[in-house]
Order: C-alpha cells, then sequence, then structure tokens
C-alpha cells in the first residue's frame, strides 16, 4: 500500500506521517517511511538519532549506485532498475520501519529533473514488495513534489489541513491536482480541531466522504515536538484516533493492497 502525505507548510504532515508509520508498524506491516524534507523531520519526529539521521544516504544517490552497476550505462533511467536490494544501504532501520530520505526533488521541464524524478518514481514502485508493505510518504510542504511520475501508484494521498481558510484553500488545490493526476482515493484529514466553530468550518468546507477524520489539538502532540529528545516510537505525543484512521485507510484501500 502506498500512502501519500501532503498539505500546506506547517498543517501537521509529518507529525501525522509519523503517527501513520508507528500505527501501521505496530500492526506488523513493513513500513517505509518516505522523507522527502530536506531537513529530515519525519526521521527526527519519529525518533531517530540525530547522528544517524546525519549520515543517512538520500535515495537520489542510488542512482550513482545502480549507475555503476550497469557499468555506467546512462539509459538506465528507462528501464525501471530494480533497487530493492539497494534499499537498505539507504535506510535507517527501527523494528519494521525503514526510514529512507529522498534527496531533492525537483520539478520543472528540464530533462535532468525528469530523470531524477523517473528515477525516484522507479525506487519507489520497487519498494512495495508483498502485500504487508506500506509505503508512507511525506511529500513535505505543498505540492511541487507532487508529479505524475510520482503519483503512479499512490493508493491514497491524504491532503492535511488545518481549520483556517489558506490551509483549506491549499488543500483543495491539492486535491483537484491529485483528481487530474487520477489518484484513486483522495482524503483530507482535518487537524488540530479545537472546538465546535473550527469542526463546523472543516465540514462546511469538505463532504464527508472527502473527510478521512478531524484530528483534536493535543498539547502532548506539540509538547513532543518541542522536547529535545523525544520521538513518537517512544510512545510520546501519539495523535488520538490514529488506530481509527488507520483501520479506515486499510478499509477504503483495500487490505489486499
Ligand atoms: N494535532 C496536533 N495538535 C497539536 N499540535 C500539532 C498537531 N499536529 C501537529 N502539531 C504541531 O504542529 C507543528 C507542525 O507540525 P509538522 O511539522 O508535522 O507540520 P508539517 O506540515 O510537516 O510542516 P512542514 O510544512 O514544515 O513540513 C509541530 O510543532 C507539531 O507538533
Ligand atoms: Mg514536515
Amino acid at each position: 500500500m502506498k500512502i501519500a502525505v501532503s498539505g500546506k507548510g506547517g498543517v501537521g504532515k509529518t507529525t501525522f506521517s509519523a503517527n501513520l508509520s508507528r500505527e501501521f508498524a505496530n500492526r506488523g506491516y513493513n513500513v517505509y517511511a518516505v522523507d522527502a524534507d530536506p531537513d529530515v523531520s519525519l526521521g527526527a519526529t519519529l525518533g531517530f538519532a540525530a547522528d544517524a539521521l546525519a549520515s543517512l544516504r538520500p535515495v537520489i544517490e542510488m542512482k550513482d549506485a545502480a549507475k555503476e552497476r550497469s557499468g555506467g550505462n546512462g539509459a538506465l533511467y528507462n528501464l525501471n532498475p530494480k533497487v530493492d536490494d539497494l534499499i537498505d544501504d539507504f535506510a535507517l532501520q527501527h523494528g519494521n520501519i525503514k526510514l529512507l530520505r529522498m534527496g531533492a526533488v525537483k520539478q520543472g521541464g528540464t530533462a535532468c529533473y525528469c530523470r531524477e524524478n523517473s528515477f525516484l518514481y522507479a525506487v519507489l514502485s520497487n519498494l512495495l514488495l508483498d502485500k504487508d508493505d506500506v509505503v508512507i510518504m511525506d511529500m513535505s510542504a505543498g505540492i511541487e513534489h507532487l508529479t505524475r511520475g510520482t503519483s503512479r501508484g499512490v493508493d491514497m494521498i491524504i491532503i492535511v489541513t488545518e481549520p483556517t481558510r489558506v490551509s483549506v484553500q491549499t488543500a483543495k488545490v491539492v486535491q483537484q491536482l491529485a483528481r487530474e493526476l487520477g489518484i484513486k482515493n483522495i482524503k483530507i484529514l482535518a487537524n488540530k480541531i479545537r472546538n465546535a466553530k473550527e469542526q463546523a468550518f472543516i465540514q462546511d468546507q469538505f463532504k464527508s466522504s472527502e473527510l478521512l477524520a478531524m484530528v483534536p489539538f493535543a498539547e502532548e502532540v506539540l509538547e513532543n515536538s518541542m522536547a529535545e529528545e523525544s520521538g513518537l516510537l517512544s510512545g510520546l505525543g501519539v495523535m488520538s484516533g490514529i488506530e481509527q484512521i488507520v483501520d479506515k485507510i486499510i478499509q477504503e484501500v483495500g487490505a489486499g493492497n
């Protein structure tokens, strides 16, 4: 199963991605937690050690490793290289979570960027090994990483929003783009909801069928991000309702994916 998480800056994408990773891992899934953010915040939020994170090589560098393997053949990008046996060199493992860092994923019309994107897509598509694997991609702020290449094979995109007009506006833009990209399951996760008024605001903006869940604002979640040595894997700052959210995702996507 492949899940992409998107939305405006600061809405809680990384926090939610980390919570999803932890919950799927607790259920025995092999989780690939993919950080598409250059400042490796997903790893830190999960609680990987700073020195280990600092030395984690980005997946984009795998291109060179794969190239060496093919004897430096530049045509490699088109061949959907087999990379799953290379993955472990580019992952930090904690229990059944493997953390990957994408490195610079750029969008643009140049051949160079397209190649990088298509390579990264090849890596992602090769990650999916069996039905107990789940890939969770923290797509970072905004929609710049959402390209045709990376969206192919995504089973669900979850767009996180706060109860504010600006983040709802961004969510709707991402939602529309996701539709154009043909992503089957497009869901909104309303985060940091504090009261009935904010709940009503979200219900006014989205149909109930579009809403995955509403997550309350929680001091413990915020405090966990302020603590120096913390991390979700230690069980601190878990978002309330994450079990039901994962139940719903599995139900929507289908257990066999
Ligand atoms: N439900 C919540 N209740 C309280 N605080 C929350 C909640 N969800 C996230 N936060 C806090 O909001 C802040 C931003 O969260 P996070 O870093 O996950 O957002 P992001 O969308 O990944 O941001 P960026 O766009 O910078 O990557 C963090 O301090 C986090 O602890
Ligand atoms: Mg983030």
